[in-house]
């Protein structure tokens, strides 16, 4: 319990001091879709609950039943159904409202473009002909590489229409990465583009396709989407662009018949130990859960206008943005770029030329929207919004109220919704009419999910305690397994305090949380050694890598620390072959190395070099003692220590160089 217990003092305190609640309104509660509290006890049966949830898709043939958690911790859910989830995405629609808007896609550079479901299902059509021209059959992994363009979520639904499997690899993450997951997952096709524009800046995608798939023997064509227009390298015979591979293929196609437990998505996030996790979602569970909770977390109605900010490369982008939203013929807005292009109020100028009415975006935001000021949100008219949501990580009560007050206008819903790449869906989060809020809690798990806080014994700590979050019953939208690793998604998620001799299944979410006397759930971050940088996980064992990939370096660890923006910052403590000298230099260096290697997203805040890094007598590296270093914290317990001296050495240079100078924003 020694990280968590370092969490709790970092954090439950300022948290526990927060005594402000917040009713729904009346006239919010009147209007909302889920408006009775009745809805909590219900949803207490949860097999009953999400079946009669389950009506909300449509499905081929009916379940013959609900839930088989027989071969646990491997779930199937509406066992024997079969489906296509494009059939609820798209063609469902099509009567009711073919014509409105499914996507309105605003690009970074000020062109625009909006969809109707009925010109979506086209598209999606025709891009799967396409892919099935290219041999791409059932089964078949499809890897993803994009921007945040109207193609890419085209792609994931094509990709779903044949009952192929997508691997959507965030267009931040480095070739290295990219050639790792397209391997692991075995892809046949690669689907990307020319270029990103991010920051009114060109990121070339394809070229870090290119070195990607220098060692990729699986894939066999590649897919390019213009977006930029630019002259780029195409290999004869592997690439074509995706406008002359969609402009001759039929529009219709009948969707392929898949079964409810067959995969849709393979996504993958960082664990520890060893390679990045790809989590594996099948189909008719995920549906049901991300259809539900999108409608009524964010009570969508029609005509409602609904823009999560999220990219597609993360799961909030597949239930969030694809999924969830077109499941319930929502319209949403789709932006490509940063926020602060071409000015810091790009996403208010966006809520207002649209008329946003649910914006869902990440904490990490929000504090950056604070840290730039209240006059850019106030430029603009935000009257249209109704329920307005977090996701990625904590937020801290000064955040919740900036949020609620400037952009919510005092008056919408603030829904902080806790769930992770595993579990598919929202699973803690309020109901807007019903469910009173506080700032930096994420309140109480949603109707049919069931969540408990253990303690290092496996004992539920009751009201008021703290310890390790746990989910302690099946629900539809939960991975089903990892991709190719069913024993290590054994070991990551269900061996912590499961009792499979009794058939007990608890998961291991890897979050610590408190709950208050009111029940209310309170999440504290990671227990583990992944950080979590502006929402997104990174462990601090692939940082370590890229680091000691660089030929100065001897040996590297990293932590997260906490960081006002970002929620942490990536702290490395690195030491040197001799013959180096670690000067501010090599620190520019070194981060920019780990930037290539893995992503920009990875990149160190900063960098210590040490002679030494602080062990156990086993050689362990005490993270948890660097982490108490890089936030200038006491010192925990060094008695376990190897070599205790070296930590004390480590913390005064870490304050000499924070107090010598501040260090420039990466
Ligand atoms: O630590 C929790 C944090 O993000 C982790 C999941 O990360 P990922 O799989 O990348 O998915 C992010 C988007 C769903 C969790 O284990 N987290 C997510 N939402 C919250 C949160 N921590 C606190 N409050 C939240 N609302």
């Amino acid at each position: 319990m020694d990280k968590l217990s370092n969490v709790e003092s970092a954090t439950i305190e300022a948290l526990m001091q927060e005594k402000r609640h917040f009713e729904p309104s009346k006239s919010f509660t009147d209007q909302a879709n889920i408006a009775s509290k009745a809805i909590y006890d219900h949803g207490k049966d949860y097999v009953s609950f999400w079946e009669e949830q389950a009506a909300a898709i449509t499905w081929r043939d009916q379940w013959t039943s609900v839930l088989d958690w027989s071969n646990a911790p491997f779930a199937k859910w509406f066992v024997d159904a079969t489906l296509n989830v494009t059939e609820s995405c798209l063609d469902r629609h099509l009567e009711t409202r073919g014509d409105s808007v499914a996507y309105h896609f605003e690009g970074e550079p000020g062109d625009s473009r909006s969809i109707t479901y009925a010109e979506l299902l086209k598209e999606v059509n025709k891009l799967a002909n396409g892919l099935k021209s290219l041999g791409v059959e059932k089964g078949d992994r499809i890897a993803i590489y994009m921007g945040m363009v109207l193609e890419l979520p085209i792609a994931l639904l094509a990709s779903a229409r044949l009952g192929a499997v997508h691997s959507v690899v965030f267009g931040g993450f480095s070739a290295d990465s990219l050639r790792d997951r397209i391997n692991d997952a075995g892809a046949k096709v690669l689907i990307t583009c020319d270029e990103a524009w991010r920051n009114g800046n060109r990121i070339p995608l394809k070229s870090f396709a290119d070195a990607a798939l220098e060692q990729t023997p699986s894939i066999e064509k590649v897919v390019v989407v213009k977006r930029t227009g630019a002259d780029i390298p195409m290999r004869v015979e592997r690439d074509i662009y995706y406008q002359d591979l969609v402009c001759e293929q039929s529009d219709e196609l009948n969707a392929v018949k898949t079964s409810s437990e067959d995969p849709l998505f393979i996504l993958y996030t960082s664990g520890t130990t060893a390679s990045p996790k790809g989590i594996l979602h099948t189909t008719g569970g995920y549906l049901v859960g991300a259809a539900f909770t999108h409608k009524n977390v964010f009570d969508i109605k029609d005509g409602d206008i609904y823009w999560c900010t999220a990219d597609i490369g993360w799961v909030t982008g597949h239930s969030y943005v694809v999924y969830g939203p077109l499941a319930n013929g929502c319209t949403s807005v789709i932006y490509e770029g940063v926020p602060n292009f071409p000015d810091k109020d790009r996403f208010w100028a966006i809520i207002e030329k649209y008329k946003v009415s649910q914006f869902y975006t990440a904490p990490t935001a929000i504090r950056t929207f604070m840290k730039w000021g209240t006059s850019y949100p106030e430029a603009h008219n935000l009257s249209s919004l109704k329920v307005i949501g977090t996701v990625g990580e904590p937020i801290n009560p000064e955040a919740w109220m900036w949020y609620q007050q400037t952009i919510g206008n005092a008056s919408c819903p603030v829904v902080d919704t806790w769930w992770q790449t595993e579990t598919g869906h929202i699973m803690i989060s309020p109901l807007p009419g019903i469910t009173p809020t506080k700032p930096g809690s994420a309140t109480i798990p949603l109707p049919g999910i069931a969540v408990d806080i253990f303690d290092d014994h496996g004992t539920s700590v009751g009201l008021g305690g703290g310890g390790y979050l746990v989910l302690t019953e099946p629900w539809p939208g939960m991975a089903r397994t990892i991709y190719k690793d069913p024993q290590r998604f054994i070991e990551v998620y269900w061996s912590r305090f499961s009792n499979s001799k009794e058939n007990k299944w608890i998961y291991f979410a890897g979050d610590g949380a408190k709950r208050d006397e009111d029940g209310y759930y309170w999440l504290l971050g990671r227990v583990d050694d992944v950080m979590n940088v502006s929402g997104h996980r990174i462990s601090t064992l692939e940082v370590e890598s890229a680091l000691v990939d660089h030929h100065s370096v001897a040996e590297a660890a990293v932590t997260g620390r906490s960081d006002l923006t970002t929620g942490q910052a990536i702290a490395a403590f690195v030491t040197l072959k001799a013959g180096f000298q670690g000067d501010d230099a090599l620190i520019a260096e070194l981060k920019e190395h780990v930037a290539t290697k893995i992503g920009k997203i990875a990149r160190p805040a900063s960098i210590v070099f040490t002679d030494e890094l602080p062990k156990t007598r086993s050689g362990k590296i005490m993270r948890r003692l660097l982490q108490d270093v890089a936030e200038e914290r006491k010192l925990g317990d060094v008695t376990t220590l190897a070599n205790a001296d070296v930590v004390h050495e480590i913390a005064a240079r870490v304050h000499a160089s924070t107090t010598a100078k501040t260090p420039a924003p990466d």
